[in-house]
């Protein structure tokens, strides 16, 4: 919770935050004619607003005329006459309307141009980021930070920019145009009202962090409460009922304090603001008054109003500010962290390989180690050798952990390896562009996940451009044809959330499906350690047979009778080979894999 709150107060940007997050204005760059144009048009509206208060104040004050006004110099409108000052009033009014509204429409077209720009970027930038970088950052996390910060980054560039120029243009004019009208009585307002308007703002945001910090405990007070009920069987099993109620006392005089603390200072504060805020509108108006009275009035009534309407309208942007410099100081740190993932280096800025060699299917390890970049200390390869020729099929087994899905990782190069190397046909994997290299590749993954739309969409994965035919020529191969046809919607229908609409089985030969269409040179299958029954189970593995024939395949198995005919068996052990061979020649060793066998025999007829 405390960190929670930490993090949620606004720390004032580092000069390489701002040089960071000035990589926006690069995307802006293509629109930089209309966000001029945009900024005309906010000048145009703001200065308009201007003559607003002004107009407003000689409406206000018509009638008792002694002084001449200082707009008697303007001779265009005669604001002696009630109706040409709201007459005035109205084209006004039409004006700023119109210039608003181009403003906002110009702004908006600006802010989604540029976002979508920046959008496609991060997302193209994530896609090509090193497996690595997803052990980093958890996928949540990072999807919720992006789409903050974009939203974060979208209200500044659309509104608060715009809103936050209007009001210092404000306080400026307004400043000058009470100079213009009495300067002495601008000098009694500006020593008075800005300094208890900014007061005010500080006092507020005291008291905003002093009832946050009691929201939180109640937070904590409640977290107690729900514990205790959910694990309430816990809690009686364990007689813990007396210390989780000493626990939730504490806790909930700790809110009482913290609130008892926020209501006395906002007490203070709502005696401050009757007395200090209403005091000085109050002396300014005192003073105003005397400047139009007396024998020798030095201040037309008209413009003390205009006076008294600038000075209503500056106390509200002055009021406004506080926020909006904290609007925009957050806006510049989630511009930086958008700007750090788009200049985050890809996988093909960090793998350098250029060489696009013939693959045949031809493989070797050669003593290959690898440990996880997150877990550098913890070796899960430890020196592994195995080759296997073209159009030959290899196995992988071995207990859970053992390094297999590793070995798959490794052949797709999400990781670099730490030593050793491994060698397709003669060049070495460090060598070959990576693209080059999936491309003529396939995996049929341990867990499958599909994409949420249709099992077409899931199926041309491997393809794009396949035809119709190829894809039910695919499906039919891997034994999925049958299922597509009996939904009433056939290849269309849709497969929901990450496949969730389908059965394990189903999703395996949607994969196998998939690969089959991609025709790779190399496939991999890392075979899903969940049980299918043995119906489908038969089905998922004449599809996968079918799958393997005419290409190198590397199977990791859990089902040992699936591998029988494999061209070489691979048995691992802890990040090692223990032992390889052919079915046969295995099981007359009498070492791990006949062990493993039996135990497989043994379960299946029990
Ligand atoms: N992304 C990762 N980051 C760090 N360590 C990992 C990662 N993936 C796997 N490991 C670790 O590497 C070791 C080997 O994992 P691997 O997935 O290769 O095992 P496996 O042989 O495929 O097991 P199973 O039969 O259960 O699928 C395990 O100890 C695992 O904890
Ligand atoms: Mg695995």
């Amino acid at each position: 919770m405390a960190k929670k709150r930490n993090s949620e107060r606004v720390e004032r940007p580092s000069k390489e935050t701002i040089q960071k997050a000035k990589g926006i204005f690069k995307y802006m760059r293509p629109y930089r004619g209309m966000f001029v144009l945009g900024w005309i048009f906010l000048l145009l509206s703001a200065s308009a607003g201007m003559v607003f208060p002004f107009l407003m104040g000689q409406l206000l004050g018509s009638g008792e005329s002694t002084t001449p006004s200082m707009a008697d110099s303007i001779k265009a409108i005669d604001l002696n006459n009630v109706s040409t000052v709201v007459l005035a009033l109205f084209i006004l009014f039409a004006a700023q309307s119109i210039f608003s509204f181009f403003r906002v429409v110009i702004f908006t077209n600006v802010t989604e141009n540029t976002l979508r720009d920046v959008r496609k970027d991060a997302f193209s930038r994530l896609v090509h980021m090193p497996m690595d970088f997803f052990n980093q950052n958890k996928v949540g996390e990072l999807t919720s930070r992006v789409s903050a910060d974009i939203t974060q980054v979208q209200d500044t560039l659309r509104t608060t920019i715009a809103e936050f120029f209007r009001q210092i243009f404000t306080i400026v004019i307004g400043i000058a145009v009470l100079a213009l009208i009495s300067w002495k009585l601008a000098l009694i307002m500006l020593a008075s009202v800005p300094v208890v308007a900014i007061v005010a703002v500080f006092f507020g945001r005291f008291i905003r962090k002093l009832s946050k910090e009691a929201q939180s405990e109640t937070a904590n007070s409640n977290s107690i409460l729900e514990e205790s009920l959910m694990g309430i069987s816990n809690v009686k099993a364990f007689t813990n009922e007396s210390m989780l109620v000493r626990r939730f006392t504490t806790a909930i005089n700790h809110i009482r304090r913290l609130n008892v603390k926020s209501g006395l200072w906002r007490g203070a504060f709502v005696s401050f603001i009757i007395f200090c805020v209403f005091g000085a509108i109050v002396l300014v108006i005192w003073q105003g008054i005397l400047m139009t009275q007396g024998p020798d009035p030095t201040l037309n009534s008209k413009d003390f109003f205009s006076f008294i309407m600038y000075t209503i309208f500056m106390g509200a942007s002055i009021s406004a500010i506080p926020d909006m410099y904290a609007s925009i100081q957050k806006t510049v740190g989630a511009t930086e962290n958008l700007m750090s993932i788009i200049n985050e280096d890809s996988e093909e800025e960090l793998m350098t390989g250029e060489l696009k060699p013939a693959l045949s299917g031809k493989i070797t390890f050669e003593n290959v180690q690898f440990a996880y970049p997150q877990r550098s200390d913890i070796e899960v390869l430890k020196g592994i050798d195995l080759s296997v020729e073209r159009n030959q099929t290899i196995a992988l087994v071995g207990s859970s952990g053992a390094g297999k899905s590793t070995i798959a990782s490794l052949l797709l190069n999400y990781y670099p390896l730490t030593g050793g190397s491994i060698v397709f046909d003669d060049t070495k994997i460090e060598g070959i562009d990576v693209t080059h290299l999936r491309e003529h590749m396939a995996i049929v993954p341990q867990e499958v996940l599909l994409f949420a739309g249709s099992i077409r969409e899931n199926i041309l994965f491997g393809k794009e451009n396949a035809t119709n035919e190829e894809i039910i020529d695919a499906a039919k191969q891997a034994n999925a044809w049958e299922f597509i046809q009996s939904f009433p919607e056939g290849l269309e229908t849709a497969v929901g959330d990450r496949g969730v609409q389908l059965s394990g089985g189903q999703k395996q030969r949607i994969a196998i499906a998939r690969a089959i269409l991609k025709n790779p040179t190399i496939l991999i299958l890392d075979e899903a350690t969940s049980a299918l029954d043995s119906e489908s189970e038969k089905l998922v593995q004449d599809a996968l047979q079918t799958l393997m024939q005419g290409r190198t395949s590397i199977v990791i198995a859990h089902r040992l009778s699936t591998i029988r005919s494999a061209d070489c068996i691979y048995v691992m052990e802890a990040g090692q080979i223990a032992e390889s061979g052919k079915h046969d020649e295995l099981i007359e060793q009498h070492g791990v894999y006949s062990k493993l066998v039996q135990l497989q025999t043994v379960e299946h007829s029990t």
